[in-house]
């Protein structure tokens, strides 16, 4: 008797070297991983490199996620953000290979206090414009993608929050921080985990983050003793930020509360 061939999953991870790209790496070991030596806007590049590589599923990580620095470069927000997903989802058509890219909680404008994954998103920043641009080539392109919004990212591999933090905390005898702003912070390395299960799942938009909701004030009490709270309008960014980007995650199982999530990262930094 001849055995059933299980088909191999051949995974290109893109943006592999960015905070959640490094997480990737250790959920997906034996993926090919690019970063931003093959840039996601050169068209023939990336064609060329999924034509080459046969992938059965790609996972794009890379992103221009600079929140204020897209308002100040719109153009490259979108483009990165945006058009790039119209090539890269048309290769993985091409190459019958299925897309994994990640969204933000920015997509929607924070009005109301908490978004499910069929929310009409209403973005108020261009950074959230341009990710929802992103998101809308990969539906008009191809069936069997996942996108993945997820918010608030911390992780041992980048820049972020909980390391803002701790180093403004050793610089300034008091840290202020707003807390009229409202989300769900989410540890990369749970993220990264949760999206090995995502792949197996139906097409379609997730909601994933750690549960949990805190203002970034609430958020940095957790995180350092010498914090005090303040109001955006005390605090004004180049880019508006929403009130409430919450997301609500109904379609799969809960990550672990974002607290417990601190806790892990906290060890995990410190080796
Ligand atoms: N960070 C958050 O709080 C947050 C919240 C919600 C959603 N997300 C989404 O989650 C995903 C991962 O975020 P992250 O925080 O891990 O981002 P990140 O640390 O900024 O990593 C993004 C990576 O993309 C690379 N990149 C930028 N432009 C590129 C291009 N044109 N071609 C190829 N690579 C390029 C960057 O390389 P260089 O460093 O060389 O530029 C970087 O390595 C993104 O889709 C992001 O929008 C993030």
């Amino acid at each position: 008797m001849v055995a059933a061939i299980t088909p191999v999953k051949r995974v290109l991870v893109l943006g592999a070297y960015g905070m959640l790209g490094h997480d990737l790496q250790r959920v997906f070991p034996d993926a090919v991983f690019r970063g931003h030596d093959l840039d996601i806007t050169d068209k023939e590049k990336v064609t060329a490199a999924v034509r080459e590589i046969k992938p059965t599923l790609v996972i794009n990580a890379a992103a221009y996620t600079d929140v204020d620095g897209c308002e100040d470069h719109r153009d490259l927000a979108f483009t990165v953000n945006g058009e790039a997903l119209s090539t890269l989802s048309g290769a993985c058509r091409d190459a019958g290979a299925s897309l994994i890219h990640y969204s933000t909680d920015y997509v929607f404008d924070g009005t109301r206090q908490s978004y499910r994954e069929t929310d009409i998103p209403n973005p108020i920043n261009a950074y959230g414009a341009s990710k929802l641009s992103g998101e809308r080539y990969i539906q008009e392109t191809m069936d069997d993608y996942r996108i993945i919004r997820t918010s608030w990212l911390f992780g041992t591999h980048g820049r972020n929050f909980v390391e803002t933090m701790l180093r403004l905390s050793r610089e300034m005898q008091e840290v202020r921080v707003v807390n009229d702003q409202f989300g769900k912070p989410t540890y990369t390395v749970d993220l990264a985990q949760k999206t090995a299960e995502i792949a197996g799942a139906a097409p379609g938009i997730y909601h994933i983050t750690n549960e949990g909701i805190c203002s970034w004030y609430e958020f940095a009490q957790a995180i350092i003793p010498n914090v005090v709270p303040c109001t955006t309008a005390e605090y004004p960014r180049r880019a508006q930020r929403p009130a409430y980007s919450v997301l609500v995650n109904t379609k799969t199982t809960p990550l672990r509360p974002w607290k417990e999530a601190l806790t892990a990262y906290l060890k995990e930094r410190t080796g």
